[in-house]
């Protein structure tokens, strides 16, 4: 089985499998040129450009996934919606009313988009790695709906949904059934696994998020449970909800960079942790990309991790630095830094117990950025007992605890 799907299954994978939000997009001089061509909604629904565009990145670096180049967008139109991208989404008719939604169409899962099943089977014959489907969850294309459009706030929408809880379930409740259809249709045609895109779960309260969010989402991925494919649910911004996503049927939760990932591992027990680099980090030049790597991943131990961003690839992003990411990546021995962890915390052990060393003492109560706590665990996949650890400041490279010394969040 391949790391992606070893690592999303729940496996402590050697190395970790690493594939990046929006790794195609504009950023790379091929999409580029192939936009200026189509435009992006052509793109989205021709099967060969769609397939050509999911394939650039793959083709450029040694990534551990695809992911279909599409939008959420794309099952709304079949629903009635009209949409433009500028370049984000625009739909010019906001739905509002209850007339509004109730002339919204609920099309069949094979008439959604039958070019996106095309463009599945397309990737599925010239793709070396595995194939992510995705689609948006409920709340976040409500939100889209509702307000017309991308908002900072989406205070429209906010307003909206507490002014009419009853039409907001009715909203839901297409939406829901809609993507249900569509992911299983794509799981039909190819995708390996499945990405819930809620990308704007976070700007809710948590009883909004438990009355709007959580119920659909969990359907949404109840509904893919059994066909064999992982799950994977991204919120943003959206650690105070933890302890919800935590219960929902997802095997992976992608999480954005404003929380270490060791704390995510601790509120989301039993949950592969898929993400978190700040991609801002990927515009900051190599040294901060090789260093900022190294300590994520080793954040990471604990558990299995698929490295990712925090959110999509930014478009000023040069494309040596997804080189320089993903080959720093795949550098990083996750065994051997479990090994070494393991010696140097019997070590420690052996020195703590003899000397009650006060130097000692004090370099393990200090928060630096080399002496950093691991989540508690069991015994790991590798057979190793991942007890709780901290970091021997000795193995801290230098600039990790001083210019860097913020990346470690924990
Ligand atoms: O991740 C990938 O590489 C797969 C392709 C993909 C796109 N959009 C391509 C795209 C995926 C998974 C999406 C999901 C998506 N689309 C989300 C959820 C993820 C997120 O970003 O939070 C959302 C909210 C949308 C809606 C959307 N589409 C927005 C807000 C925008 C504009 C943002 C931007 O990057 O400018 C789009 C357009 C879009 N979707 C582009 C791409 C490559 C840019 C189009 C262009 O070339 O101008």
């Amino acid at each position: 089985m391949s790391s992606f799907l070893s690592a999303a299954w729940g496996a402590d994978t050697p190395t970790a499998p690493i594939w990046l939000m929006r790794q195609a997009g504009r950023y790379l001089p091929e999409y580029r040129k192939l936009k200026e061509r189509y435009g992006f909604w052509r793109m989205c629904r021709t099967p060969e450009i769609a397939a050509e565009v999911t394939l650039q990145p793959v083709r450029r670096f040694p990534l551990d996934a695809a992911i279909l180049f599409n939008d959420i967008m794309t099952p709304l139109p079949p629903m009635g919606v009209d949409i433009d991208f500028d370049p984000g989404p625009v739909i010019r008719r906001p739905v509002r009313t209850p007339e509004a939604v109730h002339r919204l169409r609920t099309p069949a899962r094979d008439e959604v988009a039958p070019f996106v099943a095309d463009a599945i089977r397309l990737i599925r014959q010239a793709c070396p790695v595995p194939l992510i489907g995705f689609a948006g969850a409920p709340l976040t294309l409500a939100a889209y709906l509702v307000q017309g459009g991308g908002s900072a706030d989406y205070l429209e929408f906010r307003t909206w949904l507490v002014r009419n809880p009853g039409l907001a379930r009715e909203l839901l409740d297409k939406l829901t059934d809609v993507t249900i259809g569509y992911l299983r249709m794509q799981v039909g045609a190819g995708a390996q696994a499945i990405q819930i895109f809620d990308s704007w779960a976070g700007i809710h309260h948590e009883r909004g998020y438990a009355a709007f969010g959580l119920p659909y989402a969990a359907r949404v991925l109840d509904a893919l449970g059994g066909l064999g494919v992982p799950r994977i649910y991204l919120a943003v911004g959206a650690s105070h909800l933890y302890p919800q996503i935590a219960t929902l049927p997802a095997e992976v939760v992608s999480v954005d960079w404003r929380y270490g990932l060791s704390r995510c591992r601790q509120a989301m027990p039993g949950k592969v942790i898929q993400g978190n680099l700040d991609p801002a980090v990927l515009l900051a030049g190599d040294q901060v990309i090789d260093t900022a790597t190294v300590q994520l991943l080793r954040d990471g131990l604990g558990g299995a991790h698929i490295f990712n961003l925090g959110h999509g690839v930014l478009p000023a992003t040069p494309p040596g630095a997804v080189a320089r990411l993903v080959d720093a990546v795949h550098r990083f021995s996750r065994a051997a830094a479990l090994a070494e962890a393991d010696t140097q915390d019997r070590s420690e052990e052996r020195s703590f117990r003899s000397e009650r060393s006060p130097g000692f003492t004090a370099g393990m109560s200090t928060s630096s950025a080399g002496n950093r706590l691991l989540p508690r665990s069991g015994r790991g996949r590798m057979g190793k007992t991942c007890t709780m650890r901290r970091w021997p400041r000795a193995r801290t490279p230098p600039l990790v605890s001083q210019e860097l010394a913020w990346l470690s969040c924990s």
